[in-house]
């Protein structure tokens, strides 16, 4: 087991992707220091507390991010520091709550996870989560004959204009079962969170990672999944391609895009958070 002996923090692990990186570290062996905002919500803590490996070796810490210091305990005696809480969900309309709701907890609690990491001499590596939305607010936007990777940063400014309202990534899945249209929805692509948690494990285990990797699936985009003739051309227009050899110099390959949607729709079934509608004759 690659993890045994060592110890890792995660942040954020009530979250989706946090919680696949939790279950994948307890695999490997690792000791896990979770930090959660609430370890009495059993709503949200009970699937991790339920994980293989996890009575003996996973232990949840309160923390929350906007509070300096409050991580500090969750990383003391790490090895390895996974950032990846941050408010996902957002429906501020002004400009002051957007600040307050979501940008100072993903900025002051990143610097807040970075101080406490540089003050730990144990941490060897820290691996920070971000978002697509950091490389593709580019000016002028992107077009088919761009190949994102790893040297894009988007305009500060540009990311301020943004339609600031984020969704849940399933609830994208599930706007598409449902024929709805998300906002901004020609941009989105898609990736499997299993090939997401194994990277931010590779990435602290693989001595040569570095710097930034960029995570999605580079061969689907929107246009192949929705298919919509009226929209076709607006969706050639705003199509880019993705680079994606650094993150698969981690040893990462892609799960195929039909085995992650059946998948996301079985679990959507089996949580009861999807149910086919049978009246409509359009869907089928
Ligand atoms: N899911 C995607 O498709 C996707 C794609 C690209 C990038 N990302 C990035 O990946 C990261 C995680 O995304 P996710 O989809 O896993 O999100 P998620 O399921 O919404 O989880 C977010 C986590 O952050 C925690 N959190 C929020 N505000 C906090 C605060 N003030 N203090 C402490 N914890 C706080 C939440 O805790 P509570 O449970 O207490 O609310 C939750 O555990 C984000 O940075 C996101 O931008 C996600």
């Amino acid at each position: 087991m690659n993890g045994g002996g060592k110890v890792a923090c995660v942040t954020g692990a009530t979250g989706y992707i946090a919680s696949w990186i939790v279950k994948l570290l307890l695999l490997r062996g690792y000791t896990v220091k979770a930090t959660v905002r609430d370890p009495k919500d059993t709503k949200k803590t009970k699937h991790l507390l339920a994980l293989e490996g996890a009575e003996e070796r996973l232990k949840l810490f309160k923390a929350d991010l906007l509070e300096e210091g409050s991580v500090q305990q969750a990383i003391e005696g790490c090895d390895g520091v996974f950032h990846i809480a941050s408010p996902v969900i957002l429906t501020a309309t002004d400009p002051q709550a957007f600040q307050a709701e979501l940008i100072d907890p993903a900025v002051k609690g990143t610097m807040n996870v970075l101080k406490t990491c540089a003050k730990a001499s144990s941490v060897k590596r820290v691996v920070v989560t971000s978002s697509t939305a950091v490389v593709l607010g580019c000016k002028p936007p992107l077009g088919p004959n761009d190949v994102v990777d790893e040297t894009f940063f988007s305009y500060p400014n540009f990311c301020l204009e943004m339609q600031p309202t984020l969704n849940f990534s399933i609830e994208v899945i599930v706007d598409l079962l449902n024929g709805k249209s998300p906002p901004n929805s020609f941009y989105y692509r898609f990736v499997d969170v299993r090939d997401v948690s194994l990277a931010h494990i590779k990435a602290f285990e693989v001595p040569s990672a570095n710097g930034r990797y960029i995570i999605v699936d580079p061969n689907t985009t929107m246009k192949d999944i929705k298919k919509n003739e009226e929209s076709d051309e607006m969706m050639n227009e705003m199509t880019y391609k993705v680079c994606v050899e650094k993150v698969k110099c981690l040893g990462i390959e892609f799960t195929p895009i039909e085995e992650t949607l059946r998948d996301t729709i079985v679990s959507l079934k089996e949580k009861c958070l999807y149910n086919k509608p049978t009246e409509d004759p359009n869907h089928r």
